[in-house]
Parts: C-alpha cells; sequence; structure tokens
C-alpha cells in the first residue's frame, strides 16, 4: 500500500520505517526542513536503537522517501497517517493546532478516497470533531474513512514495540477501511482491537494513565517501606508475582517522566473535567510524581546541610536510560532544585551532554564526580549499575550514594565506605 506518514518525531519515524519493512510503500513527511535534509543524508535527528540502519535499508530499497512536500504527499496518496506533535498546554489540554493544520491539508487536497489515520496521541472527540469537520466542508462520507490507531511504543524499544504488539487497537467509524487496517501492520498472531474512535483515544490514555498509576503506587509503597525500614525491592518482586498485578512498571524513584504519560494524563484529567468528571485517583497520580523530586532533595539535605554551595553530581538526564529524549526528564526537575537550593551540580549522560547555564556537564563518567560531596543516581543507565565505586570513592570528596532509582548493589557501595541513601532500600 501507499502510505504518506506526517510527522518524523519519535512516533512518525518508527512507524514509517516500520510499514516499509512490512513491504508497504511509505512517504515521510515534515515541515522541519532541516530534519528531512538530514535524513535524506542518512542523518537520523532522534536516537532509537536500530532505526538508523532500517530507515538506510529501506531508502536504499526505494521503499522508504523523505519529503518536505507536505501539501503535494498528502494529495498524492491514498492512506495518511497522522503523527505529528500534540504537545501539552498550560492547563493541561492538548496543542491540537498541528493536527488541524494537516486535516485542513488533506480537506482542501482531497479528490479520491483517503483512509486517514491519527497515530498522535488525541483526546477523546477529536476525532470525532475530525469527521465532522470533513462533513461540514461538504465532503462525500464515501471519499473518506477517519481511523483512530494509537501507538503504545516506549522510547528507546519503539522498534521492538511496533514489531512485537501485544494489540493493534482501531477505532472507526464504519467497517469500510477494515480490510485494509488488517493488511497495515503484518504482525501474525497479534489481537486486533476494534473499537469506536473515541474507544481507540480513551484506550490509550487509560493504559498510560494505569502505567503511570502503578509507578505512583510503587512511590507511596517505598514511602511506607522507608518509613518500616523494609526494602521495597522486596515488595515489588512479590507483588510482580501475582498475574493479577505484574512485575512491570513497579520500579520506585524519582518518577516518571517523558513526552507521554505526563502529557496524557493532565490531558485526561482535562477532558474529564469538561463533562464535570473528578479525577480523584488521576489527581493523586500526579502530585504523589511530582513530590518525588522533593522527597529526594530532602534526603539529601537530611545528610548533608546546608546545602548550599555543595558540589552535587547528578548521573543521568534522559527521561529514562536507552533514549537521548530529555522532555519532562525528572532528573532535569531535579537538577533545577539543586540549583535552586544552591547546590553546584555537576551531570553525566551516557547519551547526552546537557547544555544549560547554570550545570557543568561532563564527558567522562568519573571526571563528574571529582571533589563531589554527594552523587545522584537519576537515571538508571547500565553505565551506573557497573561501574567501579572504588575509582569514584577514590575520586570523590564526600561519601554520598543516592540512589534515585533503586537500582543500585546498597551493599556493594556500602562495602566500599560509602554511603548508600534511598527511599525504601531497607
Ligand atoms: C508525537 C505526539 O507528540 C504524541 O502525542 C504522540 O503520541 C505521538 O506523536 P513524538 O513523535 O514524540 O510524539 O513527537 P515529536 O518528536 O515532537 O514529532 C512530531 C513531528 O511532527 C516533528 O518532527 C514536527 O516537525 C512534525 N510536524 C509537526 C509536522 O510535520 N507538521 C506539523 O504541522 C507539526
Ligand atoms: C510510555 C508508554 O510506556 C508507552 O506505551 C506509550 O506509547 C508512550 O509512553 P515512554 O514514554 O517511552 O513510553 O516511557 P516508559 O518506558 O513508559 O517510562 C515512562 C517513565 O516512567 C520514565 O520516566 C521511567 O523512568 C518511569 N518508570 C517506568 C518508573 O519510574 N518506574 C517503572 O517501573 C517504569
Amino acid at each position: 500500500m501507499r502510505i504518506c506518514v506526517v510527522g518524523a518525531g519519535y512516533v512518525g519515524l518508527t512507524t514509517a520505517a516500520a510499514l516499509a519493512v512490512f513491504g508497504h510503500e511509505v512517504q515521510c513527511v515534515d515541515i522541519n526542513q532541516a530534519k528531512i535534509d538530514d535524513l535524506n543524508q542518512g542523518k537520523m535527528p532522534i536516537y532509537e536503537p536500530g532505526l538508523d540502519d532500517l530507515i538506510t535499508e529501506y531508502s536504499q530499497k526505494n521503499k522508504l522517501h523523505f519529503s518536505n512536500n507536505v501539501v503535494e504527499s498528502i494529495r498524492d496518496y491514498p492512506i495518511i497517517l497522522i503523527a505529528v506533535g500534540t504537545p501539552s498546554q498550560s492547563d493541561g489540554s492538548c496543542n491540537l493546532s498541528y493536527i488541524k493544520q494537516i486535516v485542513e491539508i488533506i480537506a482542501s487536497t482531497i479528490n479520491s478516497y483517503k483512509i486517514i489515520i491519527t497515530k498522535s496521541t488525541v483526546p477523546p472527540g477529536t476525532n470525532e470533531w475530525i469527521q465532522q469537520t470533513f462533513m461540514e466542508m461538504g465532503i462525500k462520507d464515501d471519499l473518506f474513512d477517519i481511523v483512530s490507531n494509537p501507538e503504545f511504543l516506549r522510547e528507546g524499544r519503539a522498534l521492538w514495540d511496533i514489531f512485537h504488539p501485544n494489540k493493534l487497537v482501531f477505532g472507526t467509524k464504519t467497517d469500510r477501511p477494515l480490510e485494509v487496517l488488517k493488511q497495515l501492520y503484518l504482525n501474525e498472531d497479534t489481537p486486533f482491537i476494534f473499537t469506536s474512535l473515541t474507544g481507540a483515544e480513551l484506550i490509550k490514555y487509560a493504559s498510560n494513565a494505569f502505567l503511570a498509576t502503578k509507578i505512583s503506587f510503587a512511590n507511596e509503597m517505598a514511602r511506607i517501606c522507608d518509613a518500616f525500614e523494609v526494602d521495597y525491592a522486596d515488595i515489588n518482586k512479590a507483588l510482580g508475582m501475582d498475574p493479577r498485578i505484574g512485575p512491570d512498571f513497579l520500579n520506585a524513584g524519582l518518577g516518571f517522566g517523558g513526552s507521554c504519560l505526563p502529557k496524557d494524563l493532565s490531558s485526561l484529567k482535562h477532558s474529564a473535567l469538561t463533562h464535570k468528571i473528578e479525577t480523584k485517583l488521576l489527581d493523586a497520580v500526579i502530585e504523589i510524581n511530582h513530590k518525588q523530586i522533593e522527597l529526594y532533595v530532602q534526603k539529601l539535605s537530611d545528610v548533608l546541610s546546608p546545602l548550599a554551595g555543595r558540589q552535587i553530581t547528578v548521573w543521568g538526564v534522559t527521561f529514562k536510560p536507552g533514549t537521548d529524549d530529555l522532555r519532562f526528564s525528572p532528573s532535569i526537575a531535579l537538577i533545577q532544585q539543586l540549583i535552586q537550593r544552591g547546590c553546584i551540580v555537576h551531570t553525566f549522560d551516557p547519551m547526552v551532554k546537557l547544555e544549560a547555564s547554570d550545570v557543568i556537564p561532563y564527558m567522562d563518567q568519573y571526571e563528574s564526580v571529582d571533589n563531589s560531596d554527594a552523587l545522584i543516581i537519576a537515571t538508571e543507565w547500565d553505565h551506573f549499575i557497573n561501574c567501579d565505586w572504588p575509582e569514584v570513592q577514590g575520586r570523590m570528596k564526600g561519601s554520598i550514594v543516592l540512589d534515585a532509582r533503586n537500582c543500585l548493589d546498597g551493599e556493594l557501595i556500602r562495602n566500599q565506605g560509602l554511603l548508600y541513601l534511598g527511599v525504601g532500600i531497607g
């Protein structure tokens, strides 16, 4: 099939490459000319394991093309997959202006039957609005079908997730596009969920809201464990053995970040409020998450006071390991709080050199701890889990290691004569 993917971001690029692997002819377009030029020179605008090789291979096979000609491409391709950004606004709602721009282009150029697939995460009712907009513009409903097809990709594992999905969700208004949709992702044995446009939108929000709820539950439990001097890791392990609970997304620490969970939670809350529905649980999930940063700063100042003037090294600035993405990174929120408390902050991250005026970023992991009073693990990269603790101990001035991801072997660190701190570490 001939498919135009609009938006060459994390989701658009990964999806475009995978669709080419599935044998489709894919045109990936983006308004950002520089991004398209880079892609046409084989330069990746984002880091995602395996994506660069796939893009090179399928571009050479003429299955995958990149262009800035958004209007022509939308006019010429029968299947349009929208993956533009839907960033948060100050009131928690979603900025749908990019979606609206693409919808206007489609509506003003449509001259043959098209399937319009929304992959971007949008609030409930958005795809019904797209349907309505087309009708109001007098476009006959036999000339198009709107489809809501949310993604569940995790950054850093996006290709794995797209080639091994646990479900494929399609929201439609009619049955007409179903046969085509079944041929889109050639993942054998993957269950399909066919539902309404708004049903699919809410499946996406519910998924991310539940993942965030598990994490905030884990963080609240870790606080309780801390008070009783119990190692939360034992609780995590035991909970995970119950198939009704499941082992994933129970890791306590600095909280959840990234471009999806925080944004989708506040957008779901906003959508619920527009229908006068109180969101007590979501509110608690968001509040617990926000308070995690303060909790770890307090843990540090309990043993290092005053904090002002202290040199603190923060290892990990990305919102999670395996990505170069800094969007809504809890580590950056922690760094900002430390700076507000008058600390001198040194950082190291295997993937990103944090360019910020009041932070000293290092390219060398061990140099970054030279003469530091304390070291904080903010993102659980393997580089930190398997690091040379005698080297660290020898270079630091202080001896505090604050594990804000419960990812280190406390015994090993204590045996090095370092003070191992954390929440719910027994
Ligand atoms: C996006 C959405 O933000 C997210 O809600 C959804 O779940 C998946 O798609 P992501 O891929 O991470 O997430 O966004 P981003 O990396 O910002 O990429 C969006 C791309 O769309 C950018 O490259 C931007 O230049 C492009 N874009 C935006 C267009 O091509 N046209 C536009 O009108 C607006
Ligand atoms: C998430 C969803 O997992 C994915 O299905 C959806 O499509 C997009 O949003 P992503 O944003 O890539 O994916 O990150 P994810 O791996 O979910 O992690 C989100 C945040 O939660 C990270 O900051 C991570 O550090 C944190 N986290 C995750 C925890 O604090 N504890 C956990 O047990 C798991």
